[in-house]
């Protein structure tokens, strides 16, 4: 069993005493406070519904709160507030309890609960984006931390690898026979490929003809044509692994399922959304329509299940793949990580799927949308010519930075020992600024800011973390037995309340699919823990003292390391 939080015990206290009170459904609504340990504001919002006067009310909840070691004491503040502050001794046991285990409070509650994740997605034969950044980072911090709570999770990297592009992908290349250059890793040659044909297809109209003709065969299962666009897909998706291994994101070939993987369900999908009644055809299309959901013109605005030349588009593999994803993947929930301007899309498919009965009400479908990323003049992140940004050249700018910030503090380290702290830093903190604001926000991209050592960053977190590893390194292992019948400094107390509300904070992150939420609570705990070591030192400390304060060091260290790791982000032991 999982030993709760200090919070959710004392939580509990709260509820028992109301509940004695006659109070049954009481929440006490716990926040840490600068006036005690907590504060609890429930007694007030309670004692209001009551038509009581919530002191009266607040100072019968104290009285009753249980004996037993919790709480040190209880008074009643303000209009009806109750602040809280917990024993040294419980504080203290606590710690023991964290200490002695690895999983540092967390529990499973994810165990036997099946997410499929939709992330990453980027699109054949064009350059991944900062967009495709932002989806790929989210989605990896969720699924690591779904799984450490016990999860099992389903990664799916719908990636846009079908659409007519590739007719005049696929035909450009074959009247242009030239070698392919071999360059794995790049994605040059597809880029180019792309721009050329474009550009003959949008000014030749034999060409774009003889594209369309492409279209048709390669959707006809043409040998050749296939075989073609086979080659196409393979090479981008070599140059997508190349990046997702430079992120260190845990993305492999086997959670690649394109959009094309849906192809031979497409048209039953749309049967049966006929026959059900939930899509009807309209002007030659076939259409599903919302009541809520009108155009600029006040015109009803469908979601197109098929075109009216026959096609079938973006929506109808989606709703495809949510229908595998529920009725043989046996998703208990359904994530999907993209870019906030596609809500309507999502809207509308996921209120199609419950409609057709494909996705019961047991089961949440969730568009965990993300802001944009924007460039230095406040506006969509582009490169000066008006191009997106590559996202290989964002990394590795990112990655030379980092590497100037670690040779400046490590003037010894060189070769490939730099390259790898230099890696570690530049990607941690590409990572970090994405994932520390809230998710739907639109942030500035700032390579500056995002390698201060300052401030919240990805790196300040690291050398927090490797400075808490070097005090450990210094005291040279020195036991860390706790003494409970100590008396606590204010510092360590805070650090100890801030350690004990890790689970807790997991939880959060999973109930609204915010990492950020993780990342504000560990620059909270890396501030806690500086004030608390320029307040309490630990090497100098003798005793008793400084095997607790040891201890605090070692809980902060392991709770830093695997808070960092489930954000994606490395954790050397130097810095
Ligand atoms: N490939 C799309 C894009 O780059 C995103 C796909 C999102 N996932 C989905 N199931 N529709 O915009």
């Amino acid at each position: 069993m999982t030993v709760p939080s200090l919070a959710s015990s004392l939580s509990d206290s709260v509820t028992a005493s109301a509940a004695r009170l006659g109070m049954a459904d009481l929440a006490p609504q716990l926040r840490r406070s600068a006036h005690a340990d907590f504060q609890a504001d429930g007694v007030l919002a309670a004692a209001r519904t009551l038509r009581r006067n919530p002191r009266q009310v607040a100072a019968e909840v104290v009285a009753g709160l249980p004996d037993d070691g919790l709480v040190a004491s209880a008074v009643v503040a303000g209009p009806g507030f109750v602040n809280l502050d917990l024993t040294d001794r419980a504080l203290l046991a606590q710690l023991i309890r964290r200490l002695g285990d690895d999983r540092l409070g967390v529990g499973t509650p994810e165990t036997g609960v099946t997410t499929v994740i939709d992330y990453s997605q980027p699109n054949i034969a064009k350059e991944m984006h900062v967009g495709h950044l932002r989806s790929t980072i989210i989605g990896d911090a969720l699924v690591r931390i779904l799984e450490h709570l016990g999860g099992t999770v389903v990664r799916r990297n719908h990636i846009g690898d079908w659409g007519t592009q590739f007719g005049m992908l696929i035909q450009y290349q074959v009247e242009h026979p030239e070698p392919a250059p071999d360059d794995t890793g790049t994605m040059g040659r597809l880029a180019t490929l792309y721009r050329l044909a474009r550009a003959e297809f949008d000014t030749d109209s034999a060409f774009a003809d003889r594209a369309r003709r492409r279209v048709v065969a390669l959707q006809a299962g043409d040998a050749g044509t296939v075989a073609a666009w086979r080659n196409i897909v393979a090479e981008s998706t070599r140059y997508f692994t190349d990046v997702y291994d430079r992120l260190g994101v845990r993305l492999t070939d086997a959670d690649t399922v394109g959009e094309s993987a849906y192809n031979a369900a497409l048209p039953a999908i749309a049967d049966e959304l006929e026959r059900r009644g939930v899509a009807v055809t309209s002007d030659g299309a076939l259409c599903v329509f919302f009541d809520d959901l009108r155009g600029p013109d006040g015109e009803p605005s469908p979601l197109i299940v098929r075109k009216r030349d026959g096609g079938f588009g973006y929506a109808a593999t989606d709703l495809a793949a949510l229908r595998q994803r529920v009725a043989e993947l046996h998703a208990d929930r359904l994530l999907y990580v993209v870019d906030a301007r596609q809500a309507r899309h999502f809207r509308m498919v996921f209120d199609t799927a419950r409609r057709a009965g494909w996705l019961p009400a047991t089961v949440p479908a969730v568009h965990v949308a993300f802001g944009t990323v924007l460039g230095p003049d406040g506006r969509p992140f582009k490169t000066r010519a008006g191009d997106t940004v590559r996202l290989v050249d964002l990394l590795t700018e990112a990655v030379d930075r980092a590497r100037e910030v670690v040779a400046a503090k490590n003037p010894g380290l060189t070769g490939a020992a730099l390259d790898e702290r230099a890696w570690q830093v530049g990607i941690g903190a590409v990572k970090y600024a994405d994932l520390a604001t809230n998710r739907t926000r639109d942030y500035l991209y700032d390579p500056q800011r995002m390698l201060a050592l300052a401030g919240n960053t990805g790196v300040y977190l690291q050398y927090a973390h490797a400075r808490v590893r070097s005090i450990l390194a210094r005291a040279d292992g020195g036991h860390t037995t706790v003494d409970v019948t100590a008396t606590l400094e204010p510092a360590e107390r805070a650090l100890i309340l801030d350690l004990d509300a890790f689970a807790d904070t997991l939880a959060e992150v999973v109930a609204g699919h915010e990492p950020h939420r993780l990342c504000g609570y560990l620059y909270r705990l890396a501030q806690t823990f500086t004030t608390f070591y320029e307040h309490s030192p630990v090497l100098r400390a003798t005793g008793p003292q400084r095997a607790n304060r040891l201890a605090l060091c070692h809980l902060t260290g392991d709770t830093l390391r695997t808070g960092l790791h489930l954000l994606g982000i490395p954790t050397p032991d130097h810095l």
